[in-house]
C-alpha cells in the first residue's frame, strides 16, 4: 500500500475544480504552467497537459487550419476588462449571459478555450464554431480526449451561463467521457461523484486492460489514505468540498 496525503489546499487544484457563480476560483497561487494553445498564437495560453491534448484532437480530428483558438487562460484583470467592457458595450443582461464575474471564469484555471471557426471576422465574446462537418467530428470526439462542451444547450439554468457552442474545458478522461454518455453538465458530474465514496462504492470505467477506479473523498480537514501500491494516482479537487481520486489499475493489480 502507499499513503497519500492530501491537506484542504488541494480542493482547489486540478482539472475537475468546478468554477461557477457560486464557487470562484481560489488557486491563485500562479502555480499553473501554462503554454501556447497553439504555436501559431503564441499569445493564447492554456495549461500545460490541456494544451497538448488540445493539439492532439485537432490534428487527430484534422481540424488544425480550420479550428482557431480566440481565448485561453486570462488573469484577474483580462477578466475584469472583458466584463467591464462587455457591460459598457452590450449591457448587462448579455454580460450576465456570456461573461463570468471576475474570479468566476474557468479561463483563470488555464482550463478553458474557446474556438472559433476560421474566417475573416471572428467575434471576440461568442465567436463560430459550426455543429456540422469536420466540427462536428472535433465535438463528437472531444470527450474521448478529456473535453468537454462546458454550456450546453439545456442546462443554463444549471451552468448560470447561455449555451456557448465555442467554450470547451479540459476535465481529463474519462470524467469527459463518463459525463457525454450521461449528459452531464460539470455541476452535475460533481454531485454524481459524491456517490462513490472512498472505499464504499467506485465509479469504475474499462480502459484496454486497465480499470479506472473513481472515487470521492470528502475533505473535512488534512487527510492520509492507503491506495495500492502498483495503481497511477490522479488527483483533483472539485472546488467545493473534496477531491476526485483517479485510479488506474492492470487487471492483475
Ligand atoms: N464566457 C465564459 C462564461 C467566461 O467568461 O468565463
Ligand atoms: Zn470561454
Amino acid at each position: 500500500m502507499t499513503e497519500l496525503r492530501l491537506c484542504r489546499e488541494d480542493i482547489y487544484q486540478g482539472s475537475l475544480i468546478l468554477i461557477n457563480k457560486e464557487f470562484d476560483y481560489k488557486n491563485t497561487e500562479k502555480n499553473i504552467s501554462l503554454v501556447p494553445a497553439d504555436t501559431d498564437y503564441p499569445e493564447i495560453l492554456l495549461e500545460c497537459k490541456a494544451s497538448s491534448v488540445l493539439a492532439r484532437l485537432m490534428k487527430d480530428t484534422g481540424c488544425e487550419k480550420e479550428i482557431v483558438p480566440i481565448s485561453g487562460y486570462r488573469s484577474l484583470q483580462d477578466q475584469t476588462d472583458i466584463y467591464r467592457s462587455s457591460m459598457t458595450e452590450y449591457g448587462a443582461e448579455f454580460t450576465t449571459k456570456y461573461v463570468a464575474l471576475p474570479n468566476h471564469s474557468e479561463h483563470q484555471s488555464g482550463l478553458a478555450i474557446d474556438l472559433a471557426k476560421r474566417q475573416p471576422e471572428i467575434d471576440f465574446i461568442r465567436p463560430y464554431l459550426p455543429y456540422e462537418g469536420r466540427y462536428g467530428d472535433f465535438r463528437r470526439k472531444a470527450p474521448d480526449y478529456g473535453f468537454i462542451e462546458r454550456y450546453q444547450s439545456g442546462k443554463e439554468k444549471i451552468t448560470g451561463i447561455a449555451h456557448e457552442p465555442w467554450h470547451f474545458r479540459y476535465i481529463g478522461w474519462p470524467h469527459s467521457k463518463i459525463m457525454a454518455e450521461q449528459g452531464l453538465s460539470l455541476e452535475e458530474y460533481i454531485i454524481l461523484i459524491r456517490e462513490y465514496p472512498y472505499k464504499r462504492r467506485h465509479l469504475v470505467q474499462r480502459k484496454g486492460r486497465q480499470n479506472v477506479e473513481i472515487f470521492f473523498l470528502p475533505m473535512g480537514e488534512d487527510t492520509e489514505i492507503d491506495l495500492p501500491e502498483h495503481a497511477l494516482i490522479q488527483q483533483s479537487g472539485n472546488n467545493v468540498d473534496g477531491v476526485i481520486i483517479t485510479m488506474w489499475r492492470k487487471d492483475h493489480d
